[in-house]
């Protein structure tokens, strides 16, 4: 099966309602995490395409961030982030998306976004190369740390203030070994990344939807995608554990190796 033009098809739509509610919603504080919000349009759009995916494929599994688990014993998994960067989009800023993975058998397939203000559509299927509309993307070989623009998105841990404490201390030492840093803590950063503009997208509180699509784009655009620790992400047990968290290093190969080596005595 061809899962791109079905991707993309989904992504155009539901990018369609975001850049229409652009500037025009407010947000809401999720109640069990200070750092999160939400807002109606995360809700109408992980809706649709709930709805979009279940016309198609009755029978796959679906995790929605906002609207949770539908389990139905498949070995498909879709993972759904309606809009990635809701604290950017509902404070009108521009670096937000809308995001689709599909796992098959734990490992990902298939999966893209788009960025609506930057009229950008992300897709790619394993085997088949990762595109930019309709342009095929490839990471720049022979990228160097020290010559590149990193980001790092943190999340603040006020239940635990010394882990927010400590991750900073690790992005000095990461700030000492790059040109500059950059974060918009969204999916922007990982196209920036695709586009060969940034050199390595880093963060360390994620969720499955945030981690499926990239990590396919990433590959199939010849980057490496792990945990912080340089191992593969483990998506087993998913459905159960649907709010396990993940870390991820997304870079090229060369960068990628020179961030473990930056990063793991310090993590
Ligand atoms: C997440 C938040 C969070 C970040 C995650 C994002 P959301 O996206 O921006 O701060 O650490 O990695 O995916 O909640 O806007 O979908
Ligand atoms: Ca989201
Ligand atoms: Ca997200």
């Amino acid at each position: 099966m061809d899962y791109i033009p079905l991707i993309e098809g989904i992504l155009h739509e539901v990018g369609e309602i975001a850049r229409e509610q652009f500037g025009k919603v407010t947000e809401t504080v999720k109640l069990e995490d200070a750092n999160q919000v939400l807002t109606a349009t995360d809700m109408e759009i992980g809706h649709r395409i709930t709805q979009l995916l279940q016309e198609q494929f009755p029978l796959h599994n679906i995790i929605d961030e906002e609207l949770g688990v539908v389990d139905h014993a498949s070995e498909y998994t879709w993972v759904v982030d309606p809009i990635d960067g809701t604290s950017n989009f509902a404070r009108g800023l521009p670096q937000y998306g809308c995001m689709l993975g599909l796992l098959y058998q734990g490992r990902p397939l298939a999966g893209g976004f788009m960025l609506p203000y930057f009229d950008e559509l992300y897709v790619a299927e394993r085997g088949k190369g990762t595109f930019c509309n309709g342009r095929r993307l490839t990471l720049p070989a022979h990228m160097q740390l020290g010559d590149s623009l990193i980001s790092y998105g943190i999340d603040g841990h006020r239940e635990a203030p010394e882990m927010t404490r400590e991750e900073c201390s690790v992005l000095a030492e990461l700030i000492l070994q790059i040109r500059n840093l950059r974060g918009s803590n969204s999916i922007y950063d990982m196209a920036m990344v695709l586009q060969g503009k940034y050199g390595a997208f880093i963060n360390r509180t994620s969720k499955v939807w945030d981690n499926v699509a990239q990590q396919i784009l990433l590959e199939e655009a010849g980057g490496v995608y792990t945990d912080v620790d340089g191992r593969a992400i483990d998506y087993r047990d998913i459905l159960a554990f649907p709010h396990k968290n993940f870390t991820f290093i997304a870079a090229s190969k060369e960068i990628h190796g020179a961030l473990l080596h930056v990063l793991t005595p310090t993590f």
